[in-house]
């Protein structure tokens, strides 16, 4: 008989979906030595949560997720709320001694983010932040050249995170767009990863200097509906108290540049979520958009055949790549989490982890904050964890 890991996830809409599915799929691909098995689904509307529960195979649902944090027979507690509630239900649960996966930004300010990692360490429970992008196949390949030294020394990263779902003007104030619920806008959202990548392929940043913009300034009321999707009610206005855009500059401690940009309205681009990474022997670049594939360029290719070549990311060389299909024969989104949750899973009685943890969560909320203050002041700020 396999261990079984009991989940509590609390959330149900877009990451409760996609990590819902990435434990089912978990078994299917990889030789566990544990059984994720869904045991309970928090949701505060008793009608929806239910429809969730059945459709998403949880055994039970409860409409009050400290109800969940009780259970004895729940061992992860996985939250995919929004952002303003991570913190709370984190520190709960790592006080019931339950291991927590959840979703990014770690939570609304950097003393909360501190808060919680401080309430991991003190119960000793597994922790892990889900920035799930480190886990495609050729974001593990970038990170496995980088480490064999094929770039040299780096010099430069290069980051933009660019969407264009709330560009309509019509489209409503969600919560991602409220300073109190979100901490951020598109910083936080989407910027984060690019920080995340940054910090997994290159170093710590040492210091940023940024701007943001907020375009749209007004929204009618509404709700999100699933994926990116929302309900607007054009009765009533509200005011949008995040940025809709940000670009900063970094320095990371190895001397590395950086440059970041993240936004909701670059027309054309849905996730287009990319990095280049220059170094003294070459160069790679990856977009999320054309996930399998990383584009690679060396510096002592024979003269005249040198330029940017693609590989698919999909042979057994390729870290995760062989858990799937065979080679050509690509895969998505979605197991982007599979790989996440694995590492995960497989670190929980191991004492290094293979995977971004709190610490992480702390260290980019820590680059969130500080983007938001020299925003602020017009100056270049130290990141201070
Ligand atoms: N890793 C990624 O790529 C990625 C992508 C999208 C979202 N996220 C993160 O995942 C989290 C959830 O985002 P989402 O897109 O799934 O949001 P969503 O709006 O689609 O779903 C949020 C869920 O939380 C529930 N909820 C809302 N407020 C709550 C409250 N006060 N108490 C309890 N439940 C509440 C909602 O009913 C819903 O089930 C956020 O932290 C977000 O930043 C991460």
């Amino acid at each position: 008989m396999k261990k079984e890991l009991r989940i509590g996830m609390i959330g149900y809409q877009f990451m409760g979906k996609a990590h819902s599915h990435a434990y089912r799929d978990l078994p299917f691909y990889f030789d566990l030595e544990f059984q994720p098995v869904l045991k309970v689904i928090s949701g505060r509307n008793d009608h929806a949560v239910k429809e969730a529960a059945e459709r998403m195979g949880f055994e039970e649902y409860v409409t009050d997720w400290k109800k969940l944090i009780e259970r004895t027979d729940i061992d992860i507690v996985d939250i995919v709320t929004p952002n303003h509630t991570h913190a709370e239900i984190a520190i709960a649960a790592a006080k019931a001694g339950k291991h927590i996966i959840t979703e990014k930004p770690l939570a609304l300010t950097l003393e909360e983010a501190k808060e919680m990692h401080e309430a991991v360490k003190e119960n000793k429970v597994k922790h892990l932040i889900c920035h799930n992008y480190r886990f495609a196949p050729a974001v593990q390949f970038a990170k496995k050249l980088i480490v064999e030294g094929r770039l040299g020394r780096l010099y430069h990263f290069r980051a933009n995170y660019l969407q264009d779902f709330i560009m309509d003007p019509n489209f409503p104030l969600i919560w991602r767009l409220k300073k109190e619920i979100s901490g951020s806008g598109a910083l936080g959202d989407i910027g984060a990863h690019s920080i995340d990548l940054s910090r997994f392929l290159v170093g710590e940043i040492k210091e940023v200097v940024g701007m943001t913009e907020t375009f749209i300034k007004e929204r009618p009321s509404g709700e999100m509906a699933g994926g990116l999707k929302a309900t607007a009610d054009q009765s009533s206005l509200g005011e949008v108290t995040v940025d809709d855009a940000v670009a900063f500059i970094s320095r990371f401690e190895n001397g590395v540049l950086g440059t970041f940009e993240a936004t909701r309205f670059a027309a054309g681009n849905k996730n287009k979520n990319k990095f280049e990474i220059n170094g003294e022997k070459g160069s790679i670049r990856w977009d999320m958009e054309d996930m399998n594939r990383l584009d690679v360029y060396f510096r002592d290719d024979e003269a005249g055949l040198q330029g940017f070549r693609t590989i698919n990311c999909t042979e057994e060389e390729h870290p995760y790549a062989g858990a799937f299909w065979p080679a050509g024969h690509i895969i998505g989104y979605e197991h982007t989490f599979i790989n996440l949750f694995h590492a995960f899973l497989q670190g929980l009685d191991k004492e290094e982890t293979a995977y971004p943890d709190f610490e992480d969560g702390v260290r980019n909320q820590a680059v969130l904050a500080a983007v938001e203050k020299s925003a602020e002041t017009k100056q270049w700020i130290e990141i201070k964890v």
